[in-house]
């Protein structure tokens, strides 16, 4: 067993009380390799900005677990290399088991979601307060979920959005006694989160619903992607084939982010930005077949977006 704070790493405890009180959300950027664990840490120091790593189960079996207990390690040393010492939180996306949660908590994980979401209401409370009970006595916060998000999360698949039920929400945090609460309110993962001609909304009025039933508590908003138009541009035009994708505007994002929204994911505008630029590589300088020269062009426009996004949408920098 690591435990998480030798590794340098915090919970997320103290940034989501900061976070609600100041109005603004913590990144919780996804990464699987080196390029993207930099591009966020550059990015964060740059902006002064508390970080969420955040690892898939598909990223922890893609990057190996021990290598990512490293990487995390590495990313602390990292940022203070680079001259601001800000806090990062080593979280695991989307727990599917206690079995799983565990295993992350004994690897350095100082957070991690079990979502239950899938689960009747009552097999959902008993799992989320499983996990939560192992991870308290080893300090480590707990994200749970209620309401079902549209698309895909990982094997599962859902058609329609279920929005979480504000009713719910006060007895699933008492009985789980969870640190924050992912929450349904029309965000959906991927990079098709609307069709063509629909309005794309997120129901602002259900978070105010929820926010009532449980002032000041952490909220989390899941599927958070905005997928830029001019990023999808360029991926097409270097020989893509992205039709119709559709993500979150950012000014609902910002707007979220002033409320207990503490904690926003955002995966697949990285995928996006990544595959653009190393698409424009291979396109206009065929003959490179050094993976540096088409990584680092990738590590770069990543860097770049999520400045952005700390900056103009999750407004966390000068946070640290
Ligand atoms: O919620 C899903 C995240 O974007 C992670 O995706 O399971 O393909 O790593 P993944
Ligand atoms: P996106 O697919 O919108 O980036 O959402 C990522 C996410 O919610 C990870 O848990
Ligand atoms: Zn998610």
């Amino acid at each position: 067993m690591v435990s998480y704070k030798d590794l340098g790493l915090v919970n997320s405890k103290e940034l989501f009380a900061k976070a609600i009180n100041g109005g603004y959300a913590i990144p919780a950027f996804n990464f699987n390799n080196m390029e993207q664990m930099q591009a966020i840490i550059q990015a964060c120091v740059e902006t002064k900005s508390p970080v969420i790593l955040q690892v898939s189960s598909g990223a922890r079996k893609y990057a190996n677990q021990t290598l990512l207990r490293y990487m995390a390690q590495g990313a602390v040393q990292y940022a203070k290399e680079l001259g601001v010492n800000i806090p990062i939180v080593l979280h695991l996306d989307h727990g599917d088991s206690f079995e799983l949660c565990k295993s992350c908590i004994e690897y350095g994980f100082s957070s991690v979601m079990i979502d239950g979401s899938h689960l009747p209401y009552d097999e959902n409370v008993a799992l989320t307060k499983k996990v939560v009970d192992f991870a308290h006595q080893h300090d480590v916060t707990v994200e749970g979920e209620l309401g079902v998000l549209a698309g895909v999360e990982d094997d599962v698949c859902a058609e329609e959005h279920t929005y979480t039920k504000p009713e719910e929400v006060e007895d699933f945090v008492k009985r789980t006694g969870v640190d924050s609460l992912a929450i349904s309110i029309g965000t959906s993962h991927g990079a098709y989160k609307f069709k063509p001609g629909q309005n794309p909304q997120i129901r602002l009025d259900i978070l105010r619903e929820i926010e009532k039933r449980i002032p000041g508590f952490p909220i989390v908003l899941h599927g958070s992607s905005s997928v830029p138009q001019d990023i999808v541009a360029e991926i097409n035009k270097y020989g893509g084939k992205l039709v119709d994708s559709i993500g979150i505007p950012e000014d609902q994002l910002r707007e979220a982010s002033k409320s207990a929204v503490c904690k926003i994911n955002i995966d697949s505008d990285g995928r996006l930005a990544m595959t653009a630029a190393i698409r424009k590589v291979f396109v206009e300088k065929p003959e490179e077949f050094d993976p540096r020269k088409y990584l680092g062009p990738a590590r770069e426009k990543l860097k770049e977006l999520y400045k952005h996004k700390v900056v103009n949408v999750l407004g966390s920098n000068d946070q640290a």
